[in-house]
């Protein structure tokens, strides 16, 4: 261990490597700002995280136009639409028919190998597997981030500004005071049952399904992989569920009376997913700003996670930007405010369907009943539709 502990000055200092630090940084690089990324995990842990499938045509367009690369584009599969199922009956919305937007599915942990790619082909300087990290003097004109390399090098980072991507256990948010922080969360007394499996796609486009069984969702990966969740008790513990067990359990989710039936491959994979809605305000202290998980968490229900990092980013970036280019710092002061009125829509949608497409022990017929209204009241008026679609496929950003 080196005792000396060396100094960096740089413009940007990245706390947290995944997709939002990433993406920031090669906004940045691009736009000719230093920046540095430093991550406590390692590439292979940050692969091999569990993401949901499906990107919005917003994060879609930020890859292809800034030349990450063309995989999302050629391995990746537009869908135009989802299927809404209840009662066994499916009802297709069409986004492009009611929005002229389509999403893409495409792993989401794939963009993370695809940004780390894009990263080390532009030079970019990003730090894996850290320890020891810290950020300090948020308040100040020199914020600093200190750390300790993987070869046990100390450093401490000067930047001007500090982006704290470091994700829902990050300790970016914790540097904000308590008396300046208002943590709203809440925890759900459910949660997903997911798998992976090697079969063909049991249908065309993605399948969310309500029944008196609880929720499912049939969603892909690609011709020979998909993946499938279904509403659990959040202790449940997947090596209890043989094979046999979880097909049943799906299967009797989406029976109806079109004789929808799953096609069955070897489980290669079987996880919990837990269910949570967190958001931090404001989501920026002094010099430093919150991207992306770091600042909240949506349940997966409406894959709003990553696109909602991502969104932040594209916000985050515009504003730092404008602060080297004009010298000007509107945009960083309204940054705050700006993010979190998509993110509070993010919650609203991510809550709405959540509540509507899971079912709870203690639910009265009278709460069943008035669920059912809410799916009619979606799917017979193009409205309702519509309001589904602008949610799904992600808002225009102002
Ligand atoms: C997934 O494929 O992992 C996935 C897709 C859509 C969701 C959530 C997860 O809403």
């Amino acid at each position: 261990m080196n005792a000396e502990v060396r100094i960096i000055t740089t413009q940007v200092g990245i706390v947290g490597g995944g997709p939002a630090g990433l993406m920031l940084s090669h906004l940045l690089s691009r736009a000719g700002i230093e920046n540095i990324v430093i991550e406590t995990r390692d590439h292979e842990t940050i692969r091999n995280t569990h993401r949901a499938g499906i990107l919005e045509a917003g994060t879609v367009r930020m890859l292809s136009e800034t030349g990450v690369d063309g995989r999302v584009l050629t391995e990746g599969h537009r869908h135009d639409g989802v299927d809404l199922r209840f009662n066994g009956t499916s009802h297709r919305l069409d986004f492009q028919d009611l929005v002229g937007e389509s999403v893409w599915l495409y792993g989401q942990t794939e963009i993370f190998v695809d940004l780390a790619a894009a990263r080390k082909r532009d030079g970019g300087d990003v730090r894996f597997s850290v320890t020891d990290t810290e950020v300090a003097d948020l308040e100040t004109d020199v914020p600093k981030i200190r750390f300790t390399d993987a070869n046990g090098q100390r450093f401490e980072i000067r930047p001007d500004i500090v982006a704290g991507t470091d994700g829902s256990k990050g300790i970016c948010k914790h540097a904000i005071p308590k008396e300046k922080r208002t943590d709203n969360f809440i925890a759900y007394p459910f949660a997903w049952f997911g798998i992976l499996t090697e079969a063909p796609a049991s249908a065309p486009e993605l399948i969310y399904a309500q029944s008196e069984h609880g929720f499912a969702l049939i969603s892909q990966r690609n011709e020979h992989l998909q993946r499938m969740y279904f509403q659990c008790d959040p202790e449940e513990n997947p090596d209890d569920w043989s094979d046999d067990q979880i097909w049943a359990e799906l299967q009797r989710r989406v029976d109806g009376p079109d004789g929808l039936t799953l096609k069955r491959g070897p489980i290669t994979e079987k996880m919990v997913l837990p269910f949570r809605s967190y958001v931090c305000e404001p989501m920026r202290h002094g010099n430093m700003f919150l991207a992306g998980d770091a600042g909240h968490t949506v349940p997966p229900t409406g894959a709003k996670g990553l696109n909602l990092a991502f969104a932040d980013v594209q916000v985050l970036f515009d504003a730092i930007e404008a602060h080297y280019a004009t010298g000007s710092d509107e945009l960083l002061d309204g940054y705050s405010e700006k993010v979190l009125d998509r993110v509070w829509k993010a919650q609203n949608f991510s809550y709405w369907i959540t509540t509507m497409l899971h079912s709870r022990q203690d639910q009265s017929t009278f709460e069943r009943k008035r669920i059912q209204g809410e799916l009619n009241n979606i799917v017979s008026s193009r409205f309702g539709q519509q309001y589904f679609a602008e949610a799904y496929t992600g808002w225009p950003s102002a």
